[in-house]
């Protein structure tokens, strides 16, 4: 199937009503980007290198539509050895690798680092990931458990031939940030751009979308489109890392601005004949709004899967975790894999409306598609 017969086989879902009257009527898609063609791919698989959750070698492997899970040591990868002295780590943080394959034209995309080097580097050891065959990266936006662990991939990135493309949503990324959790807020601290180009990345900001590796494509900045809010539990520091004027000019002149995820951005990938995958990293602009983006952008109503934190948790309140589940089973994505920030509640309530799509991750667990 062509990406032409893919978009002809998405549209003829939405007339045929494959996602429902009601999700229409919530999610009404716009008309293509013409400037903006999504690639579609034939195969994709997403690794966890970094979540919070680890499990030892008794979960067996999934064979489902679309879809085979396959868990950390069930023969896999080669090398892999289960029970050895060294084990793979579990953090608050997110790191996802991303193989997709075109032809026999194959990519690798990282998407986020983790919050620890320490971390990514053993996990990514662990699972025989050589750093060196990355492609591109992506950097969802700049909190440090989705940035801290970049320097596993310093010198190792820079022995390649070129700079590792890493492409983050805006200049916000870059500005210092302080928590607002106890009291005093502890400063998180800033991406240091000095530190990324010794360890061998080339960052381009994207606030469009953005093909990344050929086969991949980030949402740009998400529009706040559903009932969904931000409620995001930092402020930033324009000035400090970040440079003022090229922020928006509402946030320039002041010393320190809650967090509006402006710059947070979403990546997906269009698989043949399945339909849309959009790994929503933290969903800080929403996970709901992240793949209404992903479907305006690509003109695909479709989802596979939507992976990664939904950041249902304060600020946001349990109703609305619950209000997100409900709207969920509107769009009816193929599968639900709730990460990292994603919360209980959300988890809880999915698990029990629509057990057959939740798929629990651990690191190491890899998803085949296509
Ligand atoms: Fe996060």
């Amino acid at each position: 199937m062509t990406a032409d017969t893919l978009g002809a086989f998405t549209r003829r879902s939405i007339l045929t009503g494959a996602i429902g009257a009601a999700a229409m009527s919530s999610f009404p898609l716009r008309a293509r980007d013409p400037r903006f063609r999504v690639p579609a791919v034939d195969a994709l698989t997403l690794t966890v290198l970094t979540d919070s959750g680890t499990f030892g070698p008794f979960l067996p492997d999934i064979d489902l539509p679309g879809l085979k899970v396959l868990r950390a040591g069930n023969g896999s990868p080669p090398g892999y050895t289960r029970m050895s002295p060294k084990a793979l780590m579990g953090e608050f943080g997110l790191s996802l690798l991303a193989d997709s394959r075109t032809g026999d034209e194959s990519r690798r995309v990282l998407v986020d680092f983790g919050y620890t080097a320490e971390v990514l580097e053993n996990n990514m050891t662990m699972l025989a990931i050589d750093p060196s065959s990355i492609d591109a990266s992506v950097l969802s936006h700049g909190h440090l458990d989705h940035y801290g662990g970049f320097p596993a991939l310093s010198g190792r990135a820079a022995k390649r031939d070129r700079p590792l493309p890493l492409y983050v949503g805006g200049e916000e990324t870059f500005c210092e940030r302080v928590a607002m959790i106890g009291s005093p807020p502890p400063v998180m601290g800033t991406l240091d751009r000095a530190a990324l180009a010794k360890a061998g990345f080339d960052v381009r900001i994207a606030p469009e979308p953005q093909l990344v590796a050929d086969q991949a494509f980030t949402t740009g900045i998400i529009p706040l489109e559903t009932t969904e809010r931000t409620a995001i539990p930092t402020r930033m520091r324009p000035g400090a890392g970040c440079d003022r004027k090229d922020l928006r000019s509402d946030k320039r002149d002041v010393t320190e601005v809650t967090d509006d995820g402006e710059h947070e951005l979403a990546t997906c990938y269009a698989i043949k004949g399945l339909g849309l995958v959009v790994i929503a990293s933290c969903s800080h602009r929403g996970v709901l709004n992240s793949v209404r983006r992903a479907q305006a952008i690509s003109g695909i109503s479709k989802v596979h899967m939507v992976i990664g934190g939904f950041h249902l948790v304060r600020p946001r309140t349990e109703e609305e975790a619950r209000q997100t589940v409900a709207t969920f089973k509107v769009i009816d994505p193929d599968y639900i894999v709730p990460m990292h920030c994603t919360g209980e509640v959300f988890i809880e309530e999915a698990l029990r409306q629509m057990p057959q799509k939740v798929i629990r991750p651990y690191v190491g667990t890899r998803f085949v598609m296509g």
